[in-house]
Parts: C-alpha cells; sequence; structure tokens
C-alpha cells in the first residue's frame, strides 16, 4: 500500500519507559475482565495524546479519528480543560451534593444555557449507561407508565436497564433484559423498507412505531429513547421527519421522548449543538457523555423542573453526580467549544469529509453508503452494492492498514462493517485530507 504521510505536528511525546505492549497484554489477559476487546491483530498501545494525535510506546503518530471512541471532543490533553481539573483537583478533589459547592450549579446553568425549550434541570452521574438508566427511571415515575419503545440497531450501554434499550444480540446477555422495552424497526434509510429516494420514509418509519405502541403495549408507554444518529449501529442517519413523527406519537399515548445524545451532542453535528435538533425536534430528556467530559468520567440527564421534580418523591443519591473536578471539566469543555469555534469546524471539516467520502464511494466499489453530519460518519462497506452482503473481514483490513499508516479508525454496524470516523473537533484541514488519502490507499489495496 501507497505511504501517506501524516501532517506536521509540533509536539513531542515523552520518551516512554514502561511495560512493552507484550507485558501489558500478558497483564491484560489475566487480570482484566475478558469480555473487553481489542481492535487490531497486533494490539495497539497507546501511552501520550496531544489534540488529535495521539502516540503509542515507540513513539509512533496517530491521527485519533475515532477520537477514543467518540469521546475526545475538544482534543486530548486540552490545556485548558487540564488547567481548570488541576486547580479543581488542588482545592477540593471531592464534595457530594450533601454540601454545597458552587461548581455544580454553575456549570449546570452553563450547560442548561446551550438546551433549547424549559431543559434546564441537570442531574449529574459517570457514564452513558447511568444516564440512561437514570432517564427511564425519571419516565417511569413521571408517567406511571411502564412500557418504552427503543429502536433495533440501537446501543444505550451496557448495565441492566441500559442492556434492555441497546438491541443488537452481540451486546445483549441472556437474561431477562428487554423486560417492558419494545424495539421499532431501526429507520435506516440504506438497509430498511424504505429509502432515500422515498420522500415519505421518515413518516412510514415512524408508523412503527406507532404499531408497537396500539399492539405490544397497554396504548400508555413510559418513553420513547432513541441516539441521534445510531453510533454503534454504523452512524445510521434517520430521515427527515422521522422523530417529528414519532414524538407525536409518543407524546399521544402519554410518554415522554429521550434523546440520547451521548455520541451526538456537545457541536459533533456541525450544524447544531445537539442532534435532536437535526430533526426539528425538542426531547423532554436528554442524556450525554463522551464528549461532555474529553475524556473524564461524566455524564448528565437535563430535563424540565416539571418532570424533574419526579424524583424528589424519594431519595436519590449518586456519590460522584456533581463531583467538583467533573464539574470544572464539564465547564472547561463547554468554554473551549465556544472559544474555539469548534462547532463551526465540525461543520466545514466534516462537510469537507463527507464530500471526500462521496468521492471514495464513486471511486471503490466496496463502498456501499456513506452518511453522517458533522463530525460523525460512517462509511458502509459491502460485498456487492446490489445484494449489500457486509465486507466485515475486509472492514477489519481497511482498519490495520490504516492503522500501519498513522490513521485510527472506528468499526461499528451489527457485521463490524461500517468505518466509523469521530475524530476531535480541533482536527484541521490537512488531517481530514490525510485521513481520505489513507482511506483511499486502503481502499484501493483491498
Ligand atoms: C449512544 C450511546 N449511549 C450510551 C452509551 C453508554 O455510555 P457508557 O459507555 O459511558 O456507559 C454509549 C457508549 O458507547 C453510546 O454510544
Amino acid at each position: 500500500m501507497r505511504e501517506v504521510p501524516l501532517p506536521h505536528c509540533e509536539f513531542q511525546p515523552r520518551p516512554y519507559h514502561g511495560p512493552t505492549a507484550d507485558e501489558v497484554l500478558a497483564l491484560r489477559r489475566e487480570f482484566l475482565n475478558p469480555g473487553i476487546f481489542l481492535y487490531y491483530g497486533k494490539p495497539l498501545m497507546l501511552v501520550e495524546g496531544w489534540m488529535q494525535y495521539v502516540w503509542d510506546e515507540t513513539g509512533k503518530r496517530y491521527l485519533d479519528a475515532l477520537g477514543g471512541i467518540v469521546t475526545i471532543s475538544v482534543g486530548h490533553r486540552h490545556p485548558q480543560v487540564i488547567d481548570a481539573a488541576r486547580a479543581q483537583l488542588e482545592t477540593l478533589q471531592h464534595s457530594t451534593t450533601i454540601h454545597l459547592h458552587p461548581a455544580a450549579g454553575e456549570y449546570a446553568r452553563h450547560l442548561a444555557s446551550k438546551l433549547p425549550g424549559d431543559l434546564k434541570v441537570c442531574y449529574f452521574v459517570n457514564s452513558g449507561s447511568e444516564a440512561n438508566d437514570l432517564a427511564l427511571l425519571i419516565a417511569r415515575a413521571y408517567t406511571g407508565n411502564y412500557d418504552v419503545v427503543a429502536l433495533r440497531n440501537a446501543y444505550h450501554g451496557g448495565n441492566a436497564a441500559a442492556l434492555s434499550l441497546t438491541a443488537h444480540s452481540t451486546w445483549k446477555f441472556n437474561i431477562p433484559h428487554t423486560f417492558g422495552v419494545h424495539h421499532a424497526l431501526a429507520p435506516d434509510p440504506y438497509r430498511g423498507p424504505y429509502g432515500r429516494d422515498d420522500a415519505q420514509a421518515g413518516r412510514k418509519f415512524a408508523a412503527d412505531v406507532k404499531q408497537l405502541i396500539d399492539f405490544a403495549t397497554p396504548g400508555r408507554v413510559a418513553a420513547f429513547i432513541a441516539e441521534s444518529i445510531q453510533g454503534v449501529g454504523g452512524c445510521v442517519v434517520f430521515p427527515d421527519g422521522y422523530l417529528e413523527a414519532v414524538y407525536r406519537f409518543v407524546r399521544q399515548a402519554g410518554g415522554l421522548c429521550i434523546a440520547d445524545e451521548v455520541q451526538t451532542g456537545f457541536g459533533r453535528m456541525g450544524s447544531h449543538f445537539w442532534g435532536f435538533a437535526t430533526q426539528g425536534v425538542i426531547p423532554d430528556i436528554v442524556t450525554m457523555a463522551k464528549g461532555i467530559g474529553n475524556g473524564y468520567p461524566l455524564a448528565a440527564v437535563v430535563t424540565t423542573p416539571e418532570i424533574g421534580r419526579v424524583l424528589a418523591q424519594r431519595i436519590h443519591f449518586n456519590t460522584f453526580g456533581g463531583n467538583p473536578v467533573a464539574m470544572a471539566v464539564g465547564k472547561a469543555v463547554l468554554e473551549v467549544i465556544e472559544c474555539e469555534k469548534l462547532q463551526e469546524n465540525a461543520h466545514r471539516l466534516g462537510t469537507r469529509l463527507l464530500s471526500g467520502l462521496e468521492k471514495l464511494k464513486q471511486k471503490h466499489v466496496i463502498v456501499g453508503d456513506v452518511r453522517g453530519k458533522g463530525l460523525l460518519l460512517g462509511v458502509e462497506l459491502v460485498k456487492d452494492r446490489a445484494r449489500k452482503e457486509p465486507a466485515t473481514a475486509e472492514c477489519a483490513r481497511v482498519l490495520e492498514n490504516a492503522r500501519n499508516n498513522g490513521l485510527l479508525l472506528g468499526k461499528g454496524g451489527f457485521w463490524g462493517h461500517t468505518i466509523r470516523m469521530a475524530p476531535p473537533l480541533c482536527i484541521t484541514q490537512a488531517d481530514v485530507d490525510f485521513a481520505l488519502d489513507v482511506l483511499d490507499a486502503t481502499l484501493a489495496d483491498i
């Protein structure tokens, strides 16, 4: 495969003196949960990061085009985020919500200012799974209903509640996991029954949610939950009008609408700060994680004062929810997104990346579909375009070759056949052109 040079970078990583990758792998095999998985035939060990780049133990540099699985929003080790965390760590590392601390309220006010309508009451937790679990609790307590509609091909996390929402057999353990949860058709215009050539696709996919409410529930539901773009499911973008129609059906059935913005929030969409806004809807509850903390364990559920009040029926507590260091990090992340105009950057460079990927689709028949918004993009690989047979092994080879050429990509989709790209929002045009060049070379090699 032709070698593509990485864009220039001034930053010099420190020399690495720790254990070798083989030693780390041996430790992991003996002492860590065997359920965690690794990318690549020869696992990659990362020891340092700076903005959009990461380095392995040999000093080799990579463009992190998956952003630590859609988590690095403003850049690895962003100085403003580090300074905010350090200042708070050196003052008061931990305090819980049983006492006052200025950070949580200040950050919540800033976060609420980014949300539309009356979405302003924030509950802080530590992970996306926890946020979705809490959102379900709030919806069920508020509505008095139990049934929930989620989507096939969804990923909402791995704890017991989130696993009930997640809809890939690959993630679901054989336990009573979907009690009260019904999965509607994934509104996938590439693989679903209604394609991009169908202007009514959004309305038709939404009709399946109505069918589920009518035929699989008591006619009353607690909630509908969806990612605004299905990330793990392979960057599936819903047809226009889909969420608007679904939200109407769900509200008619007494339910709340939950937007899982774990991957799509915080400016990544480019055109909008939140993914739901690209569909012209306002949810009742928004869950967020990953990019909110740029790699720090921070997540949140935001709802309206009226709905949020329901948690006051009982004692509700989360030890690290509202931790001052997490709050300082979250506030710094929002400030960096604003000061460095990262949403605008996501829009400009996401548009360039998407149009470059479209050109690769014209050139390489293995590319079945290209899609996404801003800097959350997917390239679905198929063995042949008519039958759309997933090209799983080929996708793994693209990832390997790209890695060898200094580009870290992700994969998703039920068959692991969709290349996923979600770089830090601080990437440059040179990075985008590099990624496209590497992809072109690897696809030509397949
Ligand atoms: C859309 C979405 N929701 C929820 C989660 C779960 O987040 P966490 O891994 O922080 O529990 C993920 C994780 O990948 C996700 O992509």
